[in-house]
């Protein structure tokens, strides 16, 4: 399908997501000649800024974010095409002097009135925007569509969620909300259904018969940076479990939908998230482990702890690592454990899900042998993409020794292979009416459910902070969820 003809407004056109994801983004797909050529894009912000500034700045992050080199003919394309506006997002004037603009966008580029709303600012924004988009006239307009997309965090309870979603439901329908994830762009997230799907081999073994467990994990070496002030109020919980790590799971145990088409498959998301065993705050205190990192050493170099970050208080209970036992409570997954994983300042940067199969039992080699290694696939997200799958193989020579022997399939590995960033797909998807890639109401209403009775358990007890160092695995207790479930410790903990 063809993106429509439209013009995009990004409110928080001067923030570190625009400029690092959504101008680059825009300018792969003009390389790519995916851009409608009916297209606008008007960025608005709070600072005084004139078009020509701030086009000057895009050409500076798209040289250093963008996929494709910058190449002068395909900048001066989009370049033409990109604006800025001077706004506060309070005031109603900005609203009416932006709504005459855009209607003069739509006479030049024949756009027809059909908009993108993108709110990439801070979340207490979210509503009001919305709710003067409708007054002025700039949110639902017959003969024309108008679409908004809202980058997370939504909401950061469930309550609030809902709110929050009474207010933006309120002006537009359900069908024209995009609700961001950006992991459900990334290229291997789309793969997880096609391994599982389009081969005969994984899904008649895709249950707990065959599998003894899965572990995700998302381990970053990053630390907070200069996003101190957002995550304190976030944290690990609401930061990637309820959004990222969760769209994880949820795809690796999703039953086959009855179609391709965005309803079917964000159906059975649903029912994934809707089956999730409910922690109660004992099952919290076993099967969840909270940490935070103190100083320590990430590639060779001395980096602060946690609480010595910009902007976080010295004393914060603020978690930067959760690792976590769950399990999903229908026929398919019924005893399977779903160890997930994720952090700051860990070792490496790597997102995985790694499907660890059934021992044998004990009869042929593995009687004759002792331990036979499992067979384990992981399906690897990034850096690396890929598909990598472990079984048993008999050493070559005289005698008869079994060895684990390995498949590794590298998509990205390969010269000239550059996938599409997530904000890519997700930009062009927007533009198409493609909602498939975004989270549906009540994905992120079952995802809180599930998020807020662990940030209710953990408000009935303090932490001990910090208590793993920058650069390990995470806190000890983290290994021990594995470990005491005498499960296979794939990862160092
Ligand atoms: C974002 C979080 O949603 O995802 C960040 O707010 C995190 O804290 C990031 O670093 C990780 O994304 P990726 O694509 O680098 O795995």
């Amino acid at each position: 399908d063809a993106a429509d003809p439209c013009v995009m407004v990004i409110f928080g056109g001067t923030g570190d997501l625009t400029h690092r994801k959504l101008m680059p983004a825009l300018y792969n797909l003009q390389h790519e000649k995916r851009l409608p050529k009916h297209f606008a894009v008007v960025a608005v912000g709070r600072r005084n800024k004139d078009h020509e500034t701030y086009r000057y700045e895009v050409y500076d992050s798209i040289k250093n974010y963008a996929r494709f080199k910058l190449h002068e003919h395909t900048w001066s394309e989009l370049r033409r095409r990109i604006y800025y506006q001077k706004f506060d997002f309070n005031n109603d004037i900005g609203y009416i002097r932006l709504n005459t603009f855009l209607q003069k966008l739509d006479e030049q580029y024949r756009t027809r009135g059909n908009r993108i709303y993108y709110l990439a600012v801070a979340p207490e924004y979210f509503a009001v925007i919305v709710e003067k988009l409708y007054l002025h006239g700039m949110a639902r307009n017959s003969g024309s569509w108008q679409r908004l997309v809202i980058e997370k965090p939504f909401g950061r309870d469930l309550d609030s969620a809902r709110q929050l979603n009474e207010k933006i439901t309120a002006v537009f329908d359900e069908s024209n909300i995009y609700r961001i994830d950006h992991y459900l762009g990334k290229e291997m997230l789309q793969n997880i259904m096609v391994i599982r799907f389009a081969n005969m081999l994984f899904e008649p073994v895709w249950n707990n018969r065959f599998i003894d467990n899965i572990q995700i994990l998302s381990c970053e070496k990053v630390g907070v940076g200069s996003r101190g002030g957002y995550y304190e109020q976030a944290g690990a919980l609401r930061d990637m479990l309820q959004n990222h790590m969760l769209q994880l799971l949820t795809l690796t145990a999703i039953e086959p939908p009855a179609g391709l088409d965005t309803k079917s498959i964000r159906d059975e998301k649903v029912k994934v998230l809707r089956s999730l065993e409910q922690f109660t705050p004992e099952l919290v205190e076993q099967n969840v482990v909270r940490g935070q990192y103190g100083p320590g050493i990430v590639d060779n170099e001395e980096v602060p702890g946690y609480r010595q970050e910009e902007r976080v208080s010295p004393t914060s209970n603020t978690e930067t690592f959760i690792a976590l036992k769950a399990h999903i409570d229908n026929l398919r997954w019924a005893g399977v454990p779903f160890y997930i994983r994720t952090g700051k300042r860990m070792p490496v940067k790597t997102t995985e899900i790694i499907i660890q199969f059934k021992p044998l039992p004990k009869i042929l080699y593995a009687r004759e042998y002792g331990h036979l290694q499992p067979n384990i696939l992981i399906i690897k997200i990034q850096p690396r993409e890929g598909v990598f799958f472990q079984f048993n193989a008999k050493k070559p020579g005289t005698e008869c020794n079994i060895v684990p022997v390995q498949m590794d399939y590298c998509q990205n590995c390969r010269e000239g292979v550059n996938s599409p960033a997530a904000y890519e797909r997700l930009l062009f998807d927007v533009m198409r009416g493609e909602s498939t890639l975004f989270a549906r109401w009540d994905e992120v209403e079952y995802a809180w459910k599930f998020v807020d009775n662990i940030a209710a358990a953990w408000q009935t007890r303090q932490p001990g902070f910090p208590n793993y160092p920058a650069g390990s695995w995470g806190p000890r207790e983290a290994a021990a969820l594995l470990a005491g479930d005498n499960r296979n410790r794939l990862y160092k903990g």
